[in-house]
């Protein structure tokens, strides 16, 4: 049986930081670095996101933090179950809080509030012959913040009216993630990949959506494969669409 991680045995709070994923990726290539360290920060004064973005969070208010793994357990072909295991891990937190038919997952693995954005992850991997040798995992979450400069973001105190101990989410984040990941281990793949498509904007349901070239597609999820594609059902065939290929319309603003 795989030796369960424990994720955030190691935790390093920095007062500031430029971003807490390039500081551990960077920290991976050192001998040394702990399977499960976690690097959180106060202050990211050049935060990334997905497509090339910067992550902006008002200094203090937030969560910003990343944990490096090594994934020993999810094969390059099954490397979408770590994304599951992060975004479900986050949700089921967040659940607690927040009304479950308001939360919802955006594939790839963003986490919404209606349709305004409250967590985003980012994953970057370091692949050693073929295989996933680390994974580090930024995650940025709208704790305290109550003012934004863009209209699609939203914060725990923003729906809940109060101010949250952001030490205590962290710590209950960490743990909720090291369960799924620890499900992950004991082979529940069918079980998390459930409770990720429930769990997920537009499963099951018609929206409408943009390619590449600019059509409009109106499609239903039904399923993300293994290794990250969103297939959609669009007039009865199964087309299937890597990140960046598709755009959702109904949350474009
Ligand atoms: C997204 O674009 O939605 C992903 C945002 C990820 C932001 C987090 S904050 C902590 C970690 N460090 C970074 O530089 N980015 C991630």
């Amino acid at each position: 049986m795989a030796k369960k991680i424990r994720i955030g045995k190691e935790i390093k709070f920095l007062p500031t930081c430029q971003s807490t994923n390039s500081l551990l990726m960077q920290m991976t290539l050192q001998d040394g670095t702990q399977n499960g360290s976690v690097i959180v920060t106060e202050d990211q004064t050049a935060g990334r996101g997905q497509r090339g973005n910067g992550w902006e969070s008002e200094p203090g208010a937030n969560l910003t933090f990343s944990i490096a793994l090594k994934p020993e357990i999810i094969h390059l072909s099954e490397q979408f179950y770590l994304s599951m295991v992060i975004a479900l891990g986050i949700y089921k937190v967040l659940k607690q809080y927040i009304p479950q038919d308001e939360l919802q997952l955006k594939w790839p693995n963003d986490i919404l509030v209606g349709k305004k954005k409250i967590c985003g992850i980012l994953i970057e991997n370091v692949i050693k012959q073929g295989r996933m040798e680390w994974s580090v995992i930024g995650i940025g979450l709208n704790v305290n913040q109550i003012e934004f400069e863009l209209g699609r973001a939203i914060s725990l105190a923003m729906i809940c009216g109060q101010p949250f101990d952001k030490q205590e989410i962290l710590r209950l984040i960490l743990q909720s993630i090291e369960q799924e990941y620890t499900n992950l281990a004991m082979g529940r793949q069918q079980a998390l990949k459930t409770d990720y498509l429930n769990a997920l904007y537009g499963y099951e349901q018609v929206c409408s959506y943009k390619d590449l070239n600019g059509k409009v597609i109106e499609g239903e999820i039904v399923d993300v494969e293994d290794q990250g594609p969103l297939v959609l059902k669009v007039n009865g065939k199964l087309q299937r669409y890597q990140f960046k290929e598709i755009k959702f319309l109904s949350l474009e603003e």
